[in-house]
C-alpha cells in the first residue's frame, strides 16, 4: 500500500537484528519499539489493521438482529446476526465493511476485509481444542473484565508470556501442563 508509513532506516535496522529462527544469535526488540513514536503508526498500519481480534462470544449474538458493539485499537465495530444465522461486521462509523468469522464459538473481527481466514492461519488449532476441551460448544461467557493500563501493548503481552517464575509462584499450573505433556506426548511439538 503506498500510503503506509515509512519507518527510519535506524528503526528497520534495529528491528532487523531480531530472528526468530536463530535465537542464540538474535536480539530481543529494540527499546526504540517501546517508545520511539514512529513506531505506533507502524503497528496500527501493519499489525492492528490486518490481525485477528477476539471480540464476543457467539452466545452473545444468539437471535437475528442482535448486535455487539466492538472495538479494534479505538476503532468501533459493529457485529450483527442476520436473519439467516450469518454474522456482519463493519467500522460503526464509516460501515465499512470488516473481516468476521466465529473460531471456537469466540467471534473475531479483522478490520482487513481480504484478511486469510482465521481457520486457515491456526491450521489444525482449532482440532487441538476440541480434543482437550469437547465441550467447548456448552460453555459461555460468564463474565467480561476490561481494564486500561497505561503501559505499551507490547509489555502486557512480554508479561503475559514470560514464565521464568512459573515455577514458583504457579505450582499448580506447572503440575498441570506437566500432566498434558505426559498424556497426549503425539500432539505436541518436540
Ligand atoms: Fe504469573
Amino acid at each position: 500500500m503506498n500510503d503506509w508509513v515509512q519507518p527510519p532506516v535506524k528503526l528497520l535496522t534495529d528491528i532487523g537484528k531480531f530472528n526468530p529462527e536463530l535465537a542464540d544469535a538474535s536480539w530481543t526488540l529494540p527499546s526504540s519499539c517501546y517508545h520511539a513514536l514512529q513506531v505506533y503508526p507502524l503497528e496500527q498500519q501493519r499489525i492492528f489493521a490486518r490481525t485477528w481480534y477476539c471480540q464476543c462470544h457467539q452466545s452473545e449474538l444468539a437471535a437475528a438482529g442482535d448486535a455487539y458493539q466492538g472495538s479494534v485499537e479505538r476503532q468501533p465495530v459493529t457485529i450483527r446476526r442476520l436473519p439467516r444465522e450469518d454474522l456482519q461486521a463493519f467500522h460503526s462509523y464509516c460501515k465499512t465493511a470488516v473481516a468476521v468469522e466465529v473460531f471456537a464459538d469466540f467471534v473475531f473481527v479483522n478490520l482487513d476485509a481480504t484478511a486469510a481466514a482465521l481457520r486457515r492461519q491456526c491450521g489444525k488449532f482449532l482440532d487441538d481444542i476440541y480434543r482437550r476441551c469437547p465441550r467447548i460448544d456448552e460453555l459461555g461467557p460468564e463474565r467480561r473484565i476490561e481494564r486500561v493500563v497505561a503501559a505499551n501493548w507490547k509489555t502486557l503481552i512480554d508479561n503475559n508470556h514470560e514464565c521464568y517464575h512459573c515455577a514458583i509462584n504457579h505450582r499448580s499450573l506447572m503440575k498441570l501442563v506437566d500432566a498434558l505433556v505426559e498424556s497426549s506426548p503425539a500432539t505436541l511439538p518436540d
